[in-house]
Parts: structure tokens; C-alpha cells; sequence
């Protein structure tokens, strides 16, 4: 049995060539991440406007951190200042935000902004939008493991009630779909640490386009892209 596609319920984004972007135009990189917050608007703005359920958004990848430390706090606060500009529209569109990934590594500052835009958004209806920071996937999985085998150790699980379904809840995605199509921009193609686990069937798009000139008419593409593709998840 294969499946013909519609609209995917779920779309993850690694948003990417933000520092290309502004090399481009002889800018510092963090330019190219200030142009690359109108790219998550139009996108955000799309897919509500399309009835994609879900869209996450990498953001910032733990291996991030690694950057020079200009360029993370120019990130950081960032972070912050589109929390403080941007809350207001997207309670307005009913967009409800989550966030994936470890809070420990982030200061105060950030980790009080990223739960006020989690609660001031949480009754949104229309699209729900996942925001991946200081996410690995590696990360994810390993904690995951780790909290099941407490639970084994415990005697609260047995080792043959270790299922799929239980590994996935004991992801930070428990509560969300598979994405269905996972999009990087920029024209690399890998998956940089993100969703491993989630995507093992999701369909592919790569299109060469940097972030930050990312329009609501790729965005269209890439749905008519995934609606031509046949998803056979093993069968024939
Ligand atoms: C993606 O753009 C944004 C983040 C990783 C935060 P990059 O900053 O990776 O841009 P390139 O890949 O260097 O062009
Ligand atoms: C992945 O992009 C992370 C985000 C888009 C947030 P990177 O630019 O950090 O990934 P690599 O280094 O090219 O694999
Ligand atoms: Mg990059």
C-alpha cells in the first residue's frame, strides 16, 4: 500500500545560509540572521494560511554553541527581542509556540523569554509552531534512553514493554506528529543532528535558496513538491 500526498501535517525546517546570505552582501553574519526572522514570518504566515497542523523550525543546533561567542550572543538576544516583537502576531494568528531541545545551557534572561512566548501562546488553534534550540537529536535520544532505564531499574517498566511508541514518548516530541516533509534551505544536504528518529519516513526537499530569501511562493513549492512524491514506507 503506498500513499498519494495531500498537504503534509507537519513540515520541520532546518533554516539555513543565513551567514552566506550576508557574506554575500558583504555584511556580518548576524545580519543574515536579522533578514533571516522576515523568512520565518512569510513561512509561519504560509503555513497557517496553507492548514499545515505542525512547523518546526530549527533554530539553533547544540553544536551551535560552538560558534564564536559574537556570533551566539548576537543569537541569543535575537532570540529575545523577536520573543518581545514578535508574541503579539503570532497570538493574533493563533499560532501556538513550542519549544524543543535542553533549556539548561540558555541564561535566565532567554530561558524566562522562551516560556513567556510558550504561555502568552498557548491557546493558538491554528498552527503550532515547534522552535528546535540548543537541539540535538543525538541528545534527545540519549536522554530518552536514559530515563527508560531508570523506569526498568525501578521495576516500573520491563525490558520487553520497551516499544517504539515508548521511546517516542519519551522524546521532547512526544506530543507531535512525524514531520512529513523536512526542508533545508541553502543547498546542503544532511540533517545536521535534527529529528533523526522523528523523520525516518519523512519525504526530502533541498532547495538551494538561502534562508534569509526564503519566500511564501518556495514555501508553496515545496508543498506542491511533496504532494507529487509517493510514500511507500517500505511497500510496493
Ligand atoms: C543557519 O544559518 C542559522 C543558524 C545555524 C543559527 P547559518 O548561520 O548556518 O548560515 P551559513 O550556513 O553559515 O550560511
Ligand atoms: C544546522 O545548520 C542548524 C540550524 C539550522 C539551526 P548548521 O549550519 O549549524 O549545520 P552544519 O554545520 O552546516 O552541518
Ligand atoms: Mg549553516
Amino acid at each position: 500500500m503506498s500513499t498519494k500526498n495531500t498537504l503534509p501535517k507537519h513540515v520541520a525546517i532546518i533554516m539555513d545560509g543565513n551567514g552566506r546570505w550576508a557574506k554575500l552582501r558583504g555584511k556580518e553574519r548576524y545580519e543574515g540572521h536579522i533578514q533571516g526572522v522576515e523568512s520565518v514570518r512569510r513561512v509561519v504566515r504560509a503555513a497557517a494560511d496553507a492548514g499545515v497542523e505542525y512547523l518546526t523550525l530549527y533554530a539553533f543546533s547544540t553544536e551551535n554553541w560552538g560558534r564564536p561567542a559574537e556570533e551566539v550572543e548576537a543569537l541569543m538576544t535575537l532570540f529575545c527581542s523577536c520573543v518581545i516583537n514578535e508574541t503579539p502576531e503570532l497570538i493574533e494568528q493563533g499560532v501556538k509556540v513550542s519549544i524543543i531541545g535542553s533549556r539548561a545551557r540558555f541564561s535566565e534572561e532567554v530561558n524566562a523569554r522562551l516560556n513567556e512566548i510558550e504561555q502568552r501562546t498557548a491557546e493558538g488553534k491554528v498552527l503550532n509552531l515547534i522552535l528546535a534550540l540548543d537541539y540535538s537529536s543525538r541528545s534527545e535520544i540519549t536522554e530518552a534512553l536514559r530515563h527508560i532505564a531508570t523506569k526498568v531499574a525501578a521495576g516500573e517498566v520491563k525490558a520487553e514493554e520497551i516499544t517504539e511508541s515508548l521511546v517516542s514518548d519519551n522524546l521532547y516530541t512526544a506530543h507531535i506528529p512525524d514531520p512529513d516533509l523536512v526542508i533545508r534551505t541553502s543547498g546542503e544536504c544532511r540533517l545536521s543532528n535534527f529529528l533523526l528518529w522523528q523523520a525516518s519516513y519523512a519525504e526530502f526537499y533541498f532547495p538551494q535558496t538561502l534562508w534569509p530569501d526564503f519566500t511564501e511562493e518556495e514555501f508553496a513549492k515545496a508543498l506542491e513538491v511533496y504532494a507529487s512524491r509517493e510514500r511507500r514506507y517500505g511497500m510496493v
